[in-house]
This record gives C-alpha cells, sequence and structure tokens, in this order.
C-alpha cells in the first residue's frame, strides 16, 4: 500500500492505473477510522482493481465554532486498518496542498445545501461538494463510495455529480452500527460514558418509527411525532432536527409511500451525533 502525501504524484498515480486499464474506486473520508468506514473500503474492492481512500481533514467544511481542531488524526492506525483492508493507495495531502493560497473556487448545491445538517451547519456542504469534487479531479475514479450514515451528504453529492455531469457513480453502503445499536462515528470517541448511554435514543428514536411504519402508518406526521416521543424520554439529547423528507430532494413530505428518509441530529453534551432510517416505498 503506498501512501502519497502530493497532489501530482495522486493524478500520476491514477494516469499510470488508467493507462494499464485499470479501474479506481475512491474512498473519500477525515480518518480515524473505524468500523464504518472499513465497510466502504470492502465495498471498493469489489467495485474496482485499485482501491483509493483519501484522509484529509477538510477545514472548508467546519464551521468556525466546530470541531476542526480538536478532530481525532490518526494516520499511523488508519494506513496500517487500511492496508490490512487491501487498500491499494492512501491520499493524505496536506492543507496546503489542497487549499493553496489564493484558492477561491467553491462547488455549491443550490437548495439541497441548505437543507437538515446545512441549516444548523451553514457551509458545511459547501465544504463537502468543493472538497469532493476536488478529489475526483485529483483521483479520477470510476467510482466512489459513501456511508448512507450521511443522508443528507449523499443527496448533496448526487445532485453535484449529475448536475456536473461528473463521470463518476457514486455507491452508497448501509450504516454500520455498534452492536448495542449507536451509529459508529469518528465523534463517538468524544462521548462521555453517560453521553454514549443517553445517545442511544436515537437509534431508539428510528426503531419506533421504522416499526410504526411497519404496521402501515403512513402519516409523516404520525411517524415523526413518534421519533420525537422517543428522544423526550431522554431529557439530555439537545435536538437539533428530527425530520422525515424525500432522499433526494431532502423536502418534506406527507406521507411516506414512495419512500422516505428519517433523519435525526442531535447533541449530547458538545457532541452532536446524526442517524438516519430509510422507509422503503410501500
Ligand atoms: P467521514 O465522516 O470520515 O466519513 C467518510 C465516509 O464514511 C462517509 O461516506 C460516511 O458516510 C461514511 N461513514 C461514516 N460512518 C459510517 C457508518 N457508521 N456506517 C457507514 N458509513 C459510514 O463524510 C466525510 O468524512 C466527509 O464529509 C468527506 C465525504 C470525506 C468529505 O470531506
Amino acid at each position: 500500500m503506498r501512501v502519497i502525501r502530493e497532489i501530482a504524484d495522486m493524478q500520476a498515480a491514477s494516469r499510470s492505473a488508467k493507462t494499464k486499464g485499470l479501474t479506481i474506486a475512491l474512498v473519500p473520508t477525515m480518518g480515524a477510522l473505524h468500523a464504518g468506514h472499513l465497510s466502504l473500503v470492502r465495498q471498493a474492492r469489489t467495485e474496482a482493481d485499485t482501491v483509493v481512500v483519501s484522509i484529509f481533514v477538510n477545514p472548508l467544511q467546519f464551521g468556525p465554532s466546530e470541531d476542526f481542531g480538536k478532530y481525532p488524526r490518526t494516520l499511523e492506525a488508519d494506513c496500517a486498518l487500511l492496508a490490512a483492508e487491501g487498500a491499494d493507495i492512501v491520499f493524505a495531502p496536506s492543507t496546503e496542498q489542497m487549499y493553496p493560497p489564493g484558492a477561491t473556487t467553491v462547488v455549491f448545491v443550490e437548495g439541497l445545501s441548505e437543507r437538515l445538517d446545512g441549516r444548523s451547519r451553514p457551509g458545511h456542504f459547501r465544504g463537502v461538494s468543493t472538497v469532493v469534487s476536488k478529489l475526483f479531479h485529483i483521483v479520477s475514479p470510476d467510482c466512489a463510495i459513501f456511508g448512507q450514515k450521511d443522508a443528507a451528504q449523499v443527496a448533496v453529492l448526487r445532485r453535484m455529480v449529475r448536475d456536473l455531469n461528473m463521470p463518476v457513480s457514486l455507491i452508497v453502503a448501509p450504516i454500520v452500527r455498534e452492536a448495542d445499536g449507536l451509529a459508529m462515528s469518528s465523534r463517538n470517541a468524544y462521548l462521555s460514558a453517560d453521553e454514549r448511554r443517553q445517545a442511544l435514543v436515537l437509534h431508539r428514536a428510528l426503531e419506533r418509527v421504522r416499526s410504526l411504519a411497519a404496521t402501515g402508518e403512513s402519516s409523516t406526521a404520525k411517524l415523526r411525532q413518534a421519533a420525537l416521543d422517543e428522544i423526550a424520554t431522554e431529557p439530555a439529547a439537545q435536538l437539533d432536527y428530527c425530520e422525515i423528507v424525500d432522499p433526494d430532494t431532502l423536502e418534506g413530505c406527507e406521507d411516506v409511500k414512495s419512500g422516505a428518509l428519517v433523519a435525526v441530529a442531535a447533541s449530547f453534551g458538545s457532541t452532536r451525533l446524526i442517524d438516519n432510517l430509510l422507509l422503503a416505498a410501500t
């Protein structure tokens, strides 16, 4: 496994793979890798000849009062995990490489970027779409794997790829959870033992929606109320949003008959967590 730090070297490696007729799968990450990330790498392995994993804590997607400074950076451990998963290349550029002085071009997916996390994290999705389009240009992957865990991110990036005719197919992998249901996240490391226990309410709320929907309930208002009732059982949860929306447009829907995304975000102490559930069309 090669670790590449320079953009020009990554571009050369991709060119060389393409000349040999090899396909490339990209897994973009910010590092601090856990089993959720590794599931994407495993999926990438089945999709293409060459697996590139990028590790870059992207300053552009963090707000001024967010955790950019304290975000865990564990490159050595990450590389050991990726080598064991059979990744071919780790692309880990510096901030100076990615954003040299004077860089002012951004990619902004209007409309979608202001919904869900975008509403409480202004500028977040602008940072995500900008860095992911840069990574696509640098790595030239045939496909890129993202996690359903970040459902709004998936909607934003799908739209970006479609609108800008990027020749990359997006593959979405299911949410990987801890044994007790908590969605895996690099930010779980911030939680105290108490907060870790409180955070389980998010999964419980989604499961309550899942079972109510399974009984045939399709009213968004009723399903949402069930989630809110469950979240209210954990007073420590500071709810950011709990919404039931169309998974592609992120717009609200009256009922869930044609499929819907149930998305929640809440803080426990100073740690903000997200989780979601996709309801299939009935
Ligand atoms: P990061 O939070 O490191 O996540 C990298 C990828 O792993 C994302 O596609 C995310 O959805 C996926 N992922 C995280 N937790 C997961 C879980 N429990 N199960 C399945 N997949 C999971 O998302 C980002 O980084 C950044 O925004 C990025 C796309 C790299 C752009 O900077």
